[in-house]
């Protein structure tokens, strides 16, 4: 914006030169603005092409962490809440956001999921190429079935995909992750509770692991990233 109006200012400036101090020609004038014009349009079409790419420095301000290199994943077998396999194969093509959580959770994964729902909805309503795909993993299979799931992630969100299966599994790709997870000792039958990492992971479309945002969450921070991740 500032360098548009900066060149915009130039323009002018030169075209005023040519009136007043009269060595420069006419045609020269507008030929100089032409190509200042030619100039603009061209550092527009690369900042439209290539927006926003960030530094590892300005990730970590907005409490988001890259890795080095993205992580190739082992393959995981689950199951999303429509019944439809869930491995490596339905992460690529697109960019996920995968949250570890579980339909019981009183109070972090709600406001999670909400917060997802927001950010992906002002993503989509900016008109990017394309919103990522949430999963919720569930850290308590056991009593989160498919239709339980499908009922709940549906609530925050009817494109969020929840995801079950067996624990081993679950702890396979947990691990992958590098996310913390274990029932609560002390609960009693189907009543107890769930510790588990709170951090969004991020997949690339090439389904390799790419980073995560650490909590607190702040929508305005994953809405700055994930724009500048989407359009890379
Ligand atoms: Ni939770």
């Amino acid at each position: 914006m500032t360098q548009d109006e900066t060149g915009t200012g130039d323009a002018k400036g030169a075209g005023t030169e040519a009136h007043s101090g009269a060595r420069v020609a006419p045609g020269r004038a507008l030929g100089l603005t032409a190509a200042i014009a030619v100039v603009l349009v061209g550092i527009a079409a690369v900042v439209w092409l290539n927006p926003r790419q960030m530094t590892r420095e300005q990730y970590l301000a907005l409490d988001y962490f890259p890795m080095e290199r993205p992580i190739a994943l082992e393959p995981f077998r689950l199951t999303t809440h429509t019944g439809a396999p869930f491995v490596l194969d339905s992460l690529e093509g697109h960019w996920n956001l995968l949250y570890f959580g579980y339909t019981y959770c009183p109070d972090v994964c709600p406001t999670t999921l909400a917060l997802l729902n927001s950010v992906v909805k002002k993503i989509a309503a900016d008109g990017n190429p394309a919103e990522p795909q949430v999963f919720l993993i569930s850290v308590d299979p056991e009593r989160d079935t498919p239709d339980r799931l499908a009922d709940y992630v549906t609530f925050f969100n009817p494109g969020f995909v929840g995801v079950t299966g067996e624990l081993a599994e679950v702890t396979n790709l947990a691990q992958q992750l590098y996310v913390p997870f274990g029932k609560v000792p002390g609960g009693s039958g189907d009543d107890y509770l769930v510790d588990h990492g709170a951090n969004v992971i991020v997949i690339d479309p090439r389904g390799q692991y790419a980073g995560f945002f650490r909590p607190p969450l702040e929508p305005e921070h994953l809405l700055e990233v994930l724009t500048s991740l989407l359009r890379r």
